[in-house]
């Protein structure tokens, strides 16, 4: 059984799909006011928009109260920025920070030693990375205060975040015994069930799921069925909700390619070598649900 969380204020950067996901969960779930931080001024919009759209039809259905629906809407705040510059600043008072920005590991790492210099412990400094190595952010975040990389830890979680009902917590090889624990408490809080996974490429989730979806893309790359029936197959042999193209495509391509890219070069094991279809696809922008084309066309998001 996890310990209390006693975070009373957090930060998500990144107002993509999952940190509007994250932002969500913490409001409603956990109860905790979370500043929602991105650069782009219509990112931030059209997520909150998002967030305010989810409630909505959560209290139209009859499973949230109005008054809980609002509370959660005033937990949340967008801030522009990535909340390490100037004015826009994380505040020291946040307990806890978790970033949800491209796959990028120096962006990421830039980001925890800027990070590690703005919160003071015992706040967590948490990535929802689905690949990067949690003991290197650790590492760039000591370069930004020292002491800094026993509060880094892995908090990943699962898309569509809302309600997939999963989080996998990484410690780094820096992390501490109680910045573990509680991010595990914190997770709960937000009604996930928590797996803990070693600092190891993919973790667990990853290092299953991304060498299954990209061993469908090379059976449609020989030609042996056509996407449909290559997710008709898991979906209806396997009993999985959506087959592996139909969900490399709500996950992303470009996201999924980085993943695989990950398992590759860190174990030097060619079985994990990305399908010749899958880097194209990407190259082409078709990454996607997100654009809306990838293995299936989509209609445009507004
Ligand atoms: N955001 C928010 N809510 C969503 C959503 C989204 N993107 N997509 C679906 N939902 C909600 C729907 O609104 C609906 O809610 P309701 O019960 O209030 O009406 C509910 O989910 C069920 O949706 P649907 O009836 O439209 O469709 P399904 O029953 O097929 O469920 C699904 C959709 C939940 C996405 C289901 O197909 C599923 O579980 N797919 C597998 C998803 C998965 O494996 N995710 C993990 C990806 S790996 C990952 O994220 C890790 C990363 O590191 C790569």
């Amino acid at each position: 059984m996890a310990a209390a969380h006693s975070i009373k204020k957090a930060a998500v950067i990144g107002a993509g799909q999952m940190g509007l996901g994250i932002a969500y969960v913490t409001a409603l779930h956990a109860r905790i006011p979370v500043t929602l931080h991105d650069p782009s001024s219509s990112v931030l919009s059209a997520s909150l928009k998002r967030f305010d759209g989810w409630l909505d039809k959560d209290v139209s259905k009859g499973r949230l109260s109005k008054e809980d629906a609002e509370a959660a809407k005033d937990r949340v705040k967008g801030v522009k920025g990535d909340g390490t510059e100037g004015g826009e600043a994380l505040k020291d008072d946040t307990d806890l920070v978790i970033e949800a920005i491209p796959e990028i590991p120096d962006l990421k790492a830039g980001l925890f030693k800027r990070l590690a210099g703005i919160l003071p412990a015992p706040a967590i400094l948490g990535s929802n990375t689905s690949s990067i190595s949690l003991t290197r952010l650790a590492r760039a975040a000591e370069t930004g205060a020292v002491g800094a990389s026993e509060r880094v830890v892995g908090i990943h979680f699962f898309n569509p975040v809302p309600v997939m009902k999963l989080v996998e917590i990484i410690p780094a090889l820096q992390t501490s015994a109680e910045t573990i624990e509680r991010a595990k408490a914190f997770g709960v809080a937000c009604k996930k069930e928590v797996v803990t996974s070693k600092d190891s490429p993919g973790f667990i989730a990853n290092a299953i799921l991304m060498p299954m979806i990209n061993e469908a893309t090379m059976v449609l790359e020989k030609g042996t069925a056509t996407p449909e029936h290559i997710d008709t197959t898991f979906r209806l042999g396997m009993g999985h909700p959506m087959g592996p193209l139909r969900l490399a495509d709500l996950i992303g391509l470009d996201t999924c390619l980085s993943i695989q890219r990950v398992l590759h070069n860190e174990t030097g094991d060619s079985k994990y070598r990305p399908s010749g279809l899958l880097v194209r696809m990407v190259d082409a922008g078709w990454v996607g649900e997100k654009v809306g084309k990838g293995f299936y066309e989509y209609p445009k998001k507004a």
